[in-house]
């Protein structure tokens, strides 16, 4: 972490109250005191990780034609991590303080001294942050695995599957989505990082010395998908890897960074991989892992690319973004101005009271509304209040139902960001909010 913001518009502990409360993210076990560094994701946010996850395979596999989707088992052969390195590289550097005994990670720390007691601390050992498993009845070392810490090595063992079955042609990528399971010797930050997330990986391979091309190319692509999605350009940033840095695969590093509240910090890495992963596991499986150039009729092992990201860091940087508290004509309001395709709501259907003739109203505008969009019957309280409480969850829209509805047949949308409310005939809703979620 470095150059801590000013003020950040919203603290982690704020933000994470205020996900607790709406039922986007709860801690995990928590009627048992909680488990450290675990979170459980509440009915609206398993729709923001939905979308978030939806938004990235719309640009990174439906709008491209040269870049597959792929779902690979999370228990792999342990011949997996032998031969990508991780059984003996994927690991940290643990420090413990003789005092006090809390752990830290070598790189975490700048002084001598423990940071939290001031007491002396022990020589750095290597601690491989793999989870080690035991696979059918018996627990004994022929039955280790891992529980594998990134989706990467999935789309390398299945890169001639791909090749052949889709008949693909140099450059070209694999995409996945799914769990990883780091244990971590530090977590922390909310959901910044924890011991279970979920990835979302690409492998682009490419002809050996055009990857620095294509990484500049993707370093790109990242960066404005963040901003298609409504992060602020002065929160977001790329920084590249100093050569220290840079993990055993890898020839180039850049992190596209965000500005947290603890100060900025990796939201994605982009690496370039060279042809590492493909030439390690031809060599332990045997198999060829090469690609045919039919131009120069020469067998060659690709280069690759990754652009890598975690879908819980990416939920972080989306609601930090999004969140304004504002004053509105004297009062507080707190509003999540996200992107209407990440919004866990779309609509919101409000009937002004729960009077009998206005109920069967609301409800047939529900019932027109639900198959499209994802929506939300809310009959709570006064409408200001739900209007507060819809602006709190970024809901985009919500829809009115009053007493004139009764006779004229129209409703009243009113927008989350601008506050301004139109009145629209029923017959005509449906296209007046499609006008208003562009890509929902
Ligand atoms: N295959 C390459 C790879 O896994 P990484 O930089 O170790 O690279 C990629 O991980 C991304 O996964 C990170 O930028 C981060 O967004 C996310 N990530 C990694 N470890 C995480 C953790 N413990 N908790 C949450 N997200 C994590």
């Amino acid at each position: 972490m470095s150059d801590a913001p000013s003020k950040p518009s919203v603290t982690l502990d704020e933000l994470a109250s205020l996900c607790k409360r709406r039922g986007f993210v709860f801690q995990s076990s928590e009627i048992y005191g909680g488990f450290e560094s675990t979170w459980d994701y509440g009915p609206l946010g398993v729709e923001l990780k939905r979308n978030v996850k939806a938004a990235w395979w719309k640009a990174t596999v439906q709008e491209r034609d040269d870049v597959a989707g792929i779902e690979t088992s999370i228990l792999m052969s342990p011949k997996v991590w032998q031969a990508s390195g991780h059984a003996t590289h994927f690991s940290d550097a643990l420090v413990e303080c003789k005092s006090c005994h809390h752990r830290f990670r070598g790189d975490d720390l700048s002084g001598g001294a423990c940071p939290d007691c001031g007491g002396d601390l022990t020589e750095a050992k290597q601690f491989n942050t793999m989870f080690k498993t035991f696979v059918g009845p018996v627990e004994e070392e022929a039955s280790v695995t891992w529980l594998r810490p990134e989706t990467a090595q999935g789309m390398f063992v299945n890169f001639e599957n791909v090749l052949t079955t889709s008949r693909r042609k140099l450059p070209f990528g694999i995409a996945q989505q799914g769990k990883s399971f780091r244990n971590e010797i530090t977590t922390g930050n909310f959901i910044f990082r924890t011991r279970e997330f979920e990835q979302m990986e690409m492998e682009y391979f490419c002809k050996p010395g055009t990857d620095d091309q294509w990484y500049d190319y993707w370093r790109e692509q990242r960066l404005g998908w963040y901003h298609r999605f409504g992060v602020r350009p002065e929160n977001i940033r790329l920084r590249e890897y100093d050569p220290s840095e840079l993990a055993h695969y890898s020839s180039g590093t850049t992190d596209v960074e965000y500005k947290y509240p603890m100060g900025w910090a990796e939201l994605e890495g982009i690496a370039k991989r060279t042809d590492y992963d493909l030439r390690k596991h031809a060599e332990a499986s045997g198999k060829n892992l090469s690609y045919f150039d039919e131009e120069t009729k020469e067998h060659i092992v690709p280069y690759v690319v990754e652009p890598a990201v975690g879908v819980d860091r990416c939920m972080l940087i989306y609601l930090l973004d999004a969140y304004r508290d504002e004053e509105v004509r004297g009062e507080k309001r707190t509003v999540l101005k996200l992107h209407p395709f990440l919004a866990p709501v779309k609509v919101a259907i409000l009937p002004l009271s729960r009077n009998e003739q206005l109920v069967p109203a609301a409800r047939k505008v529900y019932d027109l509304l639900r198959p499209q969009f994802a929506t939300q019957y809310d009959d709570a309280q006064s409408i200001g209040r739900r209007y507060r409480r819809q602006d709190e969850v970024g809901t985009p829209l919500c829809v009115t139902v009053d007493f004139d509805t009764l006779t004229d047949d129209a409703v009243t949308i009113r927008e989350r960001d601008s506050m301004e409310q139109h009145r629209i005939p029923i017959a005509n809703l449906m296209e007046a909010l499609r006008e208003r979620l562009p890509e929902c």
